[in-house]
């Protein structure tokens, strides 16, 4: 194999994942080692992952370089990325809790990663902090895709066991199987109040208590909503509940602002076709409001950041270059010289992720790096 075997990253249902080395380029990248069993072959698992994968590309997606294919095991080589989401709340967040400069741009990049999936016919189905990698320059990608399907699967094929129960739709959990984009777009509701808090939101032990988790936060739906629920997917089973009333978002996740408790509340509809879109997320005031950009004081700022889209139109580019540079300027001050350097740089990245992301509203996103400086 042109790669070497370093150590362990994390184990999962299916695979092991490594950190490897390119031999050729001594590029760092992750193993994703799949093994196979002689006699059923490949899994067929792996076969959508690496379907779905080689197609999607995108800044907010993991990147998959290669695969090999040996008689014993399908590797797939993966770009690598320093930490899942959930060792990095474990390890920077306080008590879990990330600063809120944080989790709006992990909010934004794991909506705009999801937007993508979903502009392309794709569904994640598995969105959770273990399946969102964060790279050392505060870059948040989706991983993981082995649960997901392109829509061109008939629907009603779908198995009723996709997402990982805590961060599993209501829909279904009441067993719809005509589910669409909307389980993901709960999921992302699930990871930022998780973000905010430091703790998963709906913790529930089985399909049933889950449901019931669900509802006594955001209330025991109505019988006209669960109706329409079940006119829109006939397999949906409604069983008695308890009548909760709905709980006010801002005593439940008390840390957050009045805007991501907006958004937090579309996210999270109990009825999927009520939910917000990740893409019309994007464009929540959480994101492109004047006074959800300059709360916190540059320097004390814990990284990642990026510049948000400018809520009164664009300032000139020229302008736009700079105001990228210096807002990165604590990071640069001791050499003037890299200041320098820095505009050069930001002005390359700016061109660079403009192309990647197909850029928002003209103005591209860009990151401090969250490890510091060293090298790979
Ligand atoms: N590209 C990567 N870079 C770094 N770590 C990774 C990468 N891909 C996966 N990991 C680590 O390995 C764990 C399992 O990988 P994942 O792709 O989620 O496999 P599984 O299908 O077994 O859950 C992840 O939660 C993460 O901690
Ligand atoms: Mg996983």
């Amino acid at each position: 194999m042109n790669y070497v075997q370093l150590e362990k990253l994390g184990e999962g249902t299916y695979a092991t994942v490594y950190k490897g080395r390119s031999r050729t380029n001594n590029e760092i990248v992750a193993l994703k080692e799949i093994h196979l069993d002689a006699e059923e072959g490949t899994p067929s698992t792996a076969i959508r992952e690496i379907s779905l994968m080689k197609e999607l590309k995108h800044v907010n997606i993991v990147r998959l370089h290669d695969v090999i294919h040996t008689e014993t095991k399908l590797v797939l080589i993966f770009e690598f990325c320093e930490q899942d989401l959930k060792k990095y709340m474990d390890q920077h967040g306080e008590r879990g809790a990330l600063d809120p400069n944080t989790v709006r741009s992990f909010m934004y990049q794991l909506l705009k990663g999801t937007a993508f999936c979903h502009e392309n016919q794709v569904l994640h189905r598995d969105l959770k902090p273990q399946n969102l990698l964060i790279n050392r320059k505060g870059e948040l990608k989706l991983g993981d895709f082995g649960l997901a399907r392109a829509f061109g699967v008939p629907v009603n094929t779908f198995s009723n066991e996709v997402v990982t129960l805590w961060y599993r739709a209501p829909d279904v959990l009441l067993g719809s199987r005509t589910y669409s984009t909307s389980i993901d777009v709960w999921s992302c509701g699930c990871i930022f109040a998780e973000m905010i808090s430091g703790l998963p939101l709906f913790r529930g032990r089985d399909n049933h208590d889950q449901l019931l988790h669900i509802m006594r936060i955001i209330g025991t739906p109505s019988q006209q909503t669960f109706d329409k629920m079940s006119k829109d997917s006939p397999e949906i089973q409604v069983k008695q509940y308890p009548r909760y009333p709905k709980q006010d978002f801002r005593a439940v996740v008390p840390k957050a602002s009045p805007h991501a408790i907006d958004l937090l509340e579309r996210l999270l509809k109990f009825d999927p076709a009520e939910r917000i879109s990740a893409a019309e997320a994007l464009s929540h005031p959480y994101f492109t409001s004047a006074n959800t950009t300059n709360t916190f004081a540059v320097g004390s700022m814990a990284p990642p950041s990026f510049t948000f889209p400018h809520p009164h139109g664009l300032p000139p580019p020229q302008q736009q270059q700079q105001q990228q540079a210096y807002s990165r300027q604590p990071n640069y001050m001791a050499n003037p010289v890299a200041v320098h350097q820095m505009h050069a740089a930001a002005q390359q990245q700016q061109q660079a992720q403009a192309a990647a992301m197909g850029g928002y509203g003209g103005v591209p996103m860009h990151y401090n790096a969250p490890f510091g400086h060293n090298p790979r």
